[in-house]
């Protein structure tokens, strides 16, 4: 069903009080738009959980830095509205610039912790106070009960998690596994950058990962396993921004036997930037 679009925050309020009033549950899955079969799934996760799904599209400009992608970043209103009635989203939130950046704004979310990680952060440094700024400001006007983030961002979900937690926003987040394509590409808006051949390199990040996990269970120190993981993408043609193993929660080096771990990498292919992450 064509989910019903909302396109001022007097709009969504409405909506989200008769959601209220009828005692329903619902999630909120904030996006960008490009909306791919790893955002359908998180809609579908939403209304595992909960009555309703409400879905955001904002191109959020704080969240680029000046030589990043925001102008060609991909925008497709009809094609987006398409997938999220198919998928069950049962409203969609597309707010005008002012609802989110109202003139005079002078407020954002300072963070450390998983936000000052040395991954994603060392590379694009006003993003994760650019994402949280916005995700505070979506669970603040949606008033969802659950948001659902892909794991992805492992990054971003980690920050965005502890960002919740700190604040006290009554929002729970909730991390959803990766979605991908048949040969392991994890699926992302950017993946429409790839020529063909970049598209077929594209799976060795996933596999990869894959190796240097079962390293690390076999008993190889991470640093290492992680080490060759980068070194093998370098010989296929990457160029390595990072390939780390690092505590699945806090993202802090390993430092305890037996720690719960994430493996992350984030390798330029020809010009697009790819990240991606694994458990081990
Ligand atoms: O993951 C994204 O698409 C964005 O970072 C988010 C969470 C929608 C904030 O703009």
């Amino acid at each position: 069903m064509k989910p019903k679009t909302l396109r001022t925050l007097p709009d969504l309020r409405r909506e989200m009080a008769a959601w209220r009033d009828k005692g329903l549950r619902y999630a909120v899955v904030p996006t960008m738009g490009a909306i791919h079969e790893g955002h359908m799934q998180l809609v579908r996760e939403g209304l595992r959980r909960a009555d309703r799904v409400i879905t955001t599209i904002f191109v959020n400009p704080k969240q680029f830095a000046a030589h990043e992608d925001l102008d060609k970043y991909p925008r497709d209103e009809p094609g987006d509205l398409l997938k999220l009635g198919k998928a069950g989203s049962n409203a969609v939130y597309l707010p005008r610039p002012d609802d989110i950046y109202p003139p005079g704004f002078s407020t954002s979310v300072s963070l450390t912790g998983p936000a000052r990680a040395g991954l994603e952060d060392r590379f694009r440094p006003h993003f994760f106070t650019g994402v949280a700024t916005i995700v505070a400001k979506l669970l603040v006007q949606t008033g969802a009960d659950l948001a659902m983030f892909g794991e992805k961002d492992y990054q971003q979900l980690r920050v965005v998690t502890r960002m919740a937690r700190d604040l006290d926003l009554p929002t729970e987040v909730i991390g959803i596994p990766t979605v991908r394509e048949d040969d392991g590409l994890a699926m992302s808006s950017r993946n429409v950058y790839l020529s063909f051949a970049e598209r077929r390199r594209a799976t060795a990040i996933f596999q990869n990962l894959n190796l240097a996990a079962e390293a690390i269970r076999n008993g190889r120190v991470p640093s290492q396993a992680a080490a060759q993981a980068a070194r093998r993408l370098r010989d296929q043609g990457f160029k390595i921004d990072y390939v780390t193993a690092r505590n699945a929660e806090t993202l802090a080096r390993p430092s305890i036997p037996g720690e719960r771990l994430r493996l992350l990498a984030a390798a330029w292919n020809g010009k697009t930037r790819l990240i991606d992450n694994i458990a081990v």
